[in-house]
């Protein structure tokens, strides 16, 4: 197995930076070879949910809130590989004044995370019909009425697609796209404050090294995504992939080194699902954080 970028050639370095290009090691294969990806899934229609080449898909107000959405001037949080959301979910909930953005290419996940987003909601619904409180029924935990955006914000004429049942104060969206493609084509440069990636898959054996999300491409991809200050936020259970990661972003010069400190600015958080299973097993876990300059 290797972890190491060292070795590698000029050439070797610029196959690399060619086949990201290409499209190569995308999980799930290349969306812009699969027929109807300007479709969005009949299940994602008004939900929370994007798929990049599917933007434009007027069968759902997705697309449009979306991009309303980016253009407001709320801080931008991602994460790439949510898995079963539990750190993405905690998150979206403390921080209602911020957006979300969660990646996570396993469909089956991505929708159980949508559903457990709705069910969040519902409940906070629910509990404003019990109690009587005045108000629109929204949940107060994903909602904070000074980031409301209203319908009539998210769509600019009356000729435009018909109005969303998408709740408009969503601060949380999914994608199930692969990361790599979908955040270079949806997200400006300069727009995100805080991108977490928390035990990515090593993929291990050395033909699979393709589909690793650390490489020096995406390095690039964080930098010129995150603002200046922004922050990298990454945990691993693998020490050979955190400090693999270390590398490739202190090689980037628009990163500042490792800096333990940084912490504070994550402040409290809801494991992962495989930090709570490291825990259990009390295997050691690696926290590196990095300033975009
Ligand atoms: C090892 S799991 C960790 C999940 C979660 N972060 C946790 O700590 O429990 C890594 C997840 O990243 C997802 N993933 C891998 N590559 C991705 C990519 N390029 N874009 C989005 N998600 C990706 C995988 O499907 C998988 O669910």
């Amino acid at each position: 197995m290797d972890f190491t970028w060292e070795a590698l050639t000029d050439a070797e370095r610029a196959q690399v930076y060619a086949d990201w290009e290409a499209g190569k090691g995308l999980i799930g294969g290349d969306p812009r070879q699969r027929p109807g990806s300007h479709l969005l899934p009949s299940w994602g229609i008004d939900q929370p949910f994007f798929r990049v080449l599917a933007l434009d898909d007027t069968r759902g107000g997705n697309g449009a809130a979306l991009r309303s959405l980016l253009t407001s001037a709320r801080p931008l949080e991602i994460e790439i590989g949510f898995g079963r959301g539990d750190f993405l979910l905690d998150r979206a909930q403390r921080h209602p004044e911020r957006l979300f953005i969660g990646y996570e290419t396993k469909i089956k996940a991505t929708r159980l995370m949508l559903e457990r987003a709705e069910q969040l909601r519902a409940s906070g619904r629910r509990g404003d019909k019990e109690t009587g409180r005045p108000g629109d029924g929204e949940t107060p935990a994903l909602h904070n009425s000074q980031f409301t955006i209203h319908y009539s914000q998210l769509t600019t004429d009356s000729s435009a697609p018909r109005p969303s049942p998408l709740a408009p104060h969503d601060n949380l969206w999914l994608s199930d796209d692969d990361a790599r493609f979908n955040l270079p084509r949806v997200v400006a440069d300069g727009r995100v404050e805080v991108c977490h990636v928390l035990f990515p898959d090593p993929w291990w054996k050395n033909e699979h090294k393709i589909r690793r999300l650390f490489s020096p491409p995406f390095v690039d991809l964080l930098a010129a995504k995150l603002r200046s200050g922004g922050l990298l936020h990454f945990k691993s259970d693998v020490h050979e992939y955190g400090e693999l990661v270390r590398y490739l972003v202190e090689q980037q010069p628009d990163f500042t080194p490792h800096d333990p400190t940084q912490a504070a600015r994550i402040g409290e958080v809801a494991p992962t699902h495989r930090e709570q299973w490291c825990r259990r097993h009390a295997k050691p876990v690696w926290t590196y954080y990095f300033v975009r300059r």
